[in-house]
């Protein structure tokens, strides 16, 4: 069954066209990408996939997560959905983190809400337990000494840890990743795609990542939806796209990919 459908998407504002007519199917387990060039209209159907759409901006169509409507719900039927059904992830992971607050607590937050919510309230120690194991799960080391620092005090690695920790802390369905590898070097990147990778795998997460860096999708998802300006211009399996692209925007996408790929083992 899908958990997520996208059919007919819109996005407009003040008559512009943003995002044009988008459709597409997540299933429950599945792990796909959307890629594009920056502008193409990735966040912003990510933020009409869980109702966050920044003021000004209209959506039309249909989004169905988990058996529900997003498009014209209200903000009280969303604020049950977002977290318990889909979490995100962001390129910018400051954006997720309360600059005052140590990231211990602010995960503990997380942690004591998802309970509660489900019936489970869960005491001081409790809590204390299960930051402790989803520090550990992300593999951020010295879990004490960074369960008490501010979010300035830590690494961009570190903070994108700390903000899927709080994303896992939700106990979403569907994850989604939106760029979360792009403000990191590449070194970090790449554990950050494995631990990503680890997670989904174990949670049996589904997985929606987006990124304009193709070879970065490659490596996580099954299959991809290719954006541009806006409308999807090709989708498939990862490998079907990457041996025949069909769109000549996906070619020039691959073309320089590898044109990159050549500099880097010129350089
Ligand atoms: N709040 C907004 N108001 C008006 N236009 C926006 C807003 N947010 C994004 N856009 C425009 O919508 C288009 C798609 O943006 P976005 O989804 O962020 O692209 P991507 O994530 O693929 O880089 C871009 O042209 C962008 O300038
Ligand atoms: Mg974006």
């Amino acid at each position: 069954m899908s958990l997520l459908t996208v059919h007919n998407l819109s996005i407009v504002a003040r008559g512009r066209r943003l995002v044009d007519s988008v459709s597409f199917k997540l299933d429950a387990g599945e792990r796909l990408g959307i890629i594009g060039e920056s502008g193409s209209g990735k966040s912003l159907t990510a933020s009409a996939i869980i109702g966050l759409l920044p003021a000004g901006l209209g959506a039309t169509g249909s989004v169905r997560l988990d058996g529900h409507e997003i498009i014209g719900a209200t903000e009280r039927e969303l604020t049950a959905l977002r977290g318990a059904v889909a979490a995100t992830v962001f390129q910018e992971p400051l954006t997720a983190l309360d600059p005052l607050m140590r990231v211990g607590r602010q995960i503990g937050e997380v942690v004591e809400r998802t309970e509660r919510r489900a019936g489970r309230p869960h005491g001081k120690s409790d809590i204390r337990q299960a930051v402790s194991g989803l520090m550990d799960e992300v593999s951020l080391p010295e879990p004490e000494r960074i369960a008490g620092a501010f979010p300035h005090e830590l690494s961009g690695g570190q903070r994108q840890r700390v903000a899927i920790a709080m994303a896992l802390a939700c106990r979403p369905k569907l994850l989604i990743a939106d760029e979360p590898t792009t403000a990191l070097d590449v070194t970090t990147q790449k554990e950050m795609l494995a631990l990503l990778a680890r997670l989904v795998a174990e949670r049996g997460m589904t997985l929606l990542f987006i990124s304009h860096d193709l070879p970065v999708v490659a490596g996580i998802v099954e299959r991809v939806v290719v954006m541009r300006a806006g409308a999807v211009v090709e989708e498939g399996p990862v490998r079907r796209v990457f041996a025949t692209p069909v769109h000549p925007y996906t070619r020039e996408l691959l073309a320089a990919a590898e044109r990159f790929d050549r500099a880097l083992g010129a350089a």
